[in-house]
């Protein structure tokens, strides 16, 4: 019989984190493959661009050809059920792609080798990196010609200060490709998908053992110095600085011919820690708990326009979930009865009678539930840890179109930015509404869901973005506000500044270094 814990042991939950185009949707598609979840190489694409038909998209989506269905992959691949969740990007980037990280017990950072570490890479990262969860790197594209292998890695180390180890090195690239070293198996794996002949044993000196027309040639001298100079320059292997974020194993491929996929995949999921115990305001919450917890890190509204309801995705963080099952929301102290839940799977949504920590659920919401909310079957009603702020880049001043609705626009207001779709800040001269976001989407959302739900028509005046920095001070001179440094107050009524560009963040600091700025998003 399998115990909860075989079970929660054989869960791998990850997000692939990566700026567009990277091939974050090709990757994916690949491995669902593996893992047998879709049958035909496109269905994951056909998605992002809108080719595939499925009845409920929330509206917006439906504009921008994303399905909710695609926000969590689950797949089955040897011993292991592995959760993908998707991190959406592009125009459709928001803080629930920040969120979704939250929920996530490591990451895939999947990178172009031509175009080396993209901005929205950087973002993401950052989120990673502060909850200090393991991040594999998968440099993509190897069949074409890139950024030279070492230059890679030293940006890696460079731009995003993570050390990292190359389980494999590639042989040539571009039109040059042969295929990878791969250290970790201690084999040539040559660039063609399939024959087990693709794999050549490498002996105890880390040589050909074989004759090989390989073996004379230029590249392999080449990348035999190489992995010299990895062996004696490079970071020592250590899966203890892999679990604690400090180490980025890396790996070289192409996703787009399948190539070094799965040999990835196989050492990814050897790595990638299972589900473990988070902290709660009660203390540890063990995975294999017998009482049943998670927390919601995302919402999303209209699923099916002829209803109001909602998704709350709710990430499993101890024990066993079954349908039908009463459980308490901790903020309110209300029992739930969680009779209609739904998961979701890349080809199908199918009803999810049992599921374990590490498992992603959906749940339909009528206005229950808000980010970061705990739910639990414990009568000890603890929460787990607040979600993080994330800085908002992006700024509208918002109004009601007509003044006489302005109740309902406060409402409207309120509740969803108590939900977590969008921030709010008011000017502190003025007080003005000013909506924050990290995505431009946020304020689609906003405003279709005024118009929707609150029946409120929003007028939004761009403000472009900002750079957000928060104030320590409990009091600060109001005289410090300028059209270049805006100074507002957050939801919790904290100062914070809204700077036109780093140069107005500079010049604010030297002429007022008394007053402390801080960014929560900041590498430690
Ligand atoms: P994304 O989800 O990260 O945005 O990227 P996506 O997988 O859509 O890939 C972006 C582009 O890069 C696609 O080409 C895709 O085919 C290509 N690509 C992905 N992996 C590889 C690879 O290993 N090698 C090469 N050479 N290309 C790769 P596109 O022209 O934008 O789309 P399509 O028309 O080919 O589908």
């Amino acid at each position: 019989m399998t115990t909860l814990k075989d079970e929660v042991q054989s869960r791998r939950t990850f997000a692939i984190i990566s700026h567009p185009d990277a091939g974050k949707t090709t990757l994916t598609e690949k491995l669902l493959l593996f893992g047998g979840a879709i049958r035909d190489a496109g269905t994951v694409k056909a998605r992002k661009t809108g080719k595939y038909a499925t009845s409920d998209w929330m509206e917006i989506e439906k504009q921008r050809g994303i399905s909710v269905t695609s926000s969590v992959m689950q797949f089955d691949y040897e011993d292991f059920r592995v959760n993908i969740l998707d991190t959406p990007g592009h125009q459709d980037f928001s803080e629930d792609t920040y969120r979704t990280l939250m929920a996530v017990d490591s990451a895939v950072m999947i990178i172009d080798s031509a175009k080396g570490i993209e901005d929205q890479t950087v973002k993401l990262f950052k989120v990673c990196r502060m909850r200090g969860i393991p991040i594999f790197t998968f440099i993509n594209k190897m069949d074409r010609q890139g950024k030279m292998p070492l230059e890679l890695l030293a940006e890696l180390e460079e731009v995003l200060g993570i050390e990292t180890y190359p389980m494999n090195w590639p042989i040539g690239m571009g039109k040059d490709f042969v295929g990878i070293y791969d250290r970790f198996n201690n084999r040539i794996e040559q660039f063609k998908t399939e024959g087990e002949d693709r794999f050549l044993p490498l002996n105890d000196e880390g040589e050909l053992e074989i004759d090989h027309a390989l073996k004379d040639s230029q590249l392999y001298e080449q990348t035999l110095e190489e992995i010299m100079l990895l062996t004696e320059a490079g970071n020592q292997f250590s899966e203890e600085s892999i679990a604690n974020g400090k180490l980025s194993p890396v790996f070289f491929g192409s996703a787009l011919t399948t190539f070094g996929v799965q040999t990835f995949l196989d050492a990814y999921l050897q790595f990638a820690p299972a589900p473990q115990a988070r902290m709660t305001t009660s203390g540890e919450m063990s995975p294999v708990s017998n009482d049943f917890s998670g927390f919601i890190f995302k919402i999303q509204a209209n699923m099916n326009p002829k209803h109001r309801d909602r998704i709350a995705f709710l990430r499993i963080c101890s024990g066993k979930f079954e349908r039908g099952m009463s459980v308490n929301l901790s903020r309110t102290g209300k029992p739930i009865n969680l009779s209609s839940s739904t998961q979701f799977m890349a080809d199908d949504r199918n009803t999810v009678n049992e599921a374990v920590s590490g498992d992603i659920i959906g749940l339909y919401d009528t206005g229950n539930y808000q980010i970061g909310d705990t739910i639990t079957t414990s009568k000890d009603m603890f929460q787990f840890e607040r979600l993080p702020q994330f800085t908002p880049e992006l700024f509208m001043r918002v109004t009601a179109k007509n003044v006489m609705k302005q109740k309902h626009f406060h409402k409207g207001i309120n509740q969803l930015v108590q939900e977590g779709a969008i921030q709010l800040f008011k000017t502190v001269r003025m007080e003005e509404y000013l909506l924050g976001a990290v995505g431009q989407l946020q304020f689609e959302v906003f405003e279709h869901r005024m118009r929707n739900e609150y029946n409120v028509e929003v007028l939004m005046e761009r403000m472009g973005s900002k750079i957000t920095r928060w104030a320590e001070d409990e009091k600060l001179d109001e005289n410090l506000h300028s059209s270049r440094s805006i100074l507002v107050k957050d939801r919790f009524e904290k100062y914070a500044f809204l700077f036109e560009n780093e140069f107005a963040l500079r010049w604010f600091q030297d002429k007022n270094p008394d007053v402390e700025l801080y960014n929560p998003m900041d590498l430690k």
